[in-house]
């Protein structure tokens, strides 16, 4: 492994959830100077490695992922107006408003994301998404710190249109005064909602819900779960989860997907980001 002052070579699936693809140039990074260096060529920016199938082929651009001092859970003090950094993990913050009696963030309970890329991918459940509390971001775009309001962001369901090439460092919630005792009552009934899904190694939902439906149900009903590909394997507990059971591959990925769409005749937009195919 080569390694520099900031970046070194890895492998995609070191840093992806579902722990498919290859190699990668990461640059994690510390400071917004740090940023502007890493950036000055072609990049992804990943976060927690949900949300993405990259390619066995790894890919060409730079990595990038902002470092613990980007993650300032440690910062958050129960107020309702909160500014935390982009790679403060989101299952923290969750249990941290609910212990400060906070409500707005209990319907993400569970979802595996730093904020940033929760902001990016418009995290969510069906008890709500991080556009129910956003207000602001700041971003890295261009060499420089922008500021734009939650509204500017072209967030919906399971997407933003962020600008391009820009980083997002920080964010703006504001949440709503309650009692510990009732956002934990709010959360228990997302986990119950979660308890089908699977534990195994995964990218998190594979499929957007069509329109009024839901992708795993349609998958489930066309006797799909279990269905493989080498080590790429429909989850036996939840359609819509594509499980890795060892050593799967982007390519095999690539093909139970293809399979579940055939079998399933509507379409089904993936959910995940695409890298270096
Ligand atoms: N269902 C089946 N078989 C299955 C899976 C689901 O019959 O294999 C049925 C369930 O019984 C239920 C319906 O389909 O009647 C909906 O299922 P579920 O409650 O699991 O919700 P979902 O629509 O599949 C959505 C989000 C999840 C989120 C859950 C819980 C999407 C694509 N999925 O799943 O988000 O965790 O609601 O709120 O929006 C993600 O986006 O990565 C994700 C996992």
């Amino acid at each position: 492994m080569q390694i520099t002052e900031s970046h070194r070579t890895t492998e995609l699936s070191r840093l992806t959830t579902l722990r498919v693809g290859g190699a990668a140039e990461l640059w994690e990074v510390e400071s917004v100077g740090e940023l502007h260096t890493a950036t000055s060529e072609p990049f992804l920016v990943i976060g927690a490695g949900s949300n993405v199938l990259a390619s066995d082929e790894g890919v060409r651009e730079r990595v990038v992922r902002l470092g613990r001092s980007f993650n300032t859970l440690s910062e958050f003090e129960g107020k309702e107006e909160i500014w935390l950094g982009a790679a403060t993990p989101l299952p923290g913050l969750v249990r941290r408003a609910q212990q400060a009696g906070l409500s707005g963030l209990e319907g993400l309970l569970g979802v595996p994301a730093v904020l940033g890329g929760a902001v990016a991918m418009n995290a969510g459940t069906r008890f709500g998404a991080i556009d129910d509390t956003l207000q602001e971001v700041e971003l890295f775009v261009d060499g420089s710190l922008e500021r734009l309001p939650a509204a500017a962001l072209g967030l919906a369901y399971r997407r933003s249109q962020l600008p391009l090439h820009s980083v997002i460092t920080c964010v703006r919630f504001r949440l709503t005064p309650s009692t510990p005792e009732r956002v934990q009552r709010q959360m228990e009934q997302v986990d119950a909602a979660r308890k089908g899904q699977p534990k195994k190694k995964s990218a998190g939902c594979a499929f957007k819900n069509p329109q009024g439906d839901s992708a795993g149900r349609l998958i489930d009903q066309a006797g799909l779960k279990g269905l493989r590909v080498g080590d790429a394997m429909v989850s036996l507990a939840h359609g819509n989860f594509i499980v890795n059971m060892g050593n799967a591959t982007s390519t095999q990925v690539l093909e139970l997907i293809e399979l579940i769409r055939a079998a399933v005749g509507r379409e089904l937009d993936l959910e995940w980001k695409l890298w270096g195919f």
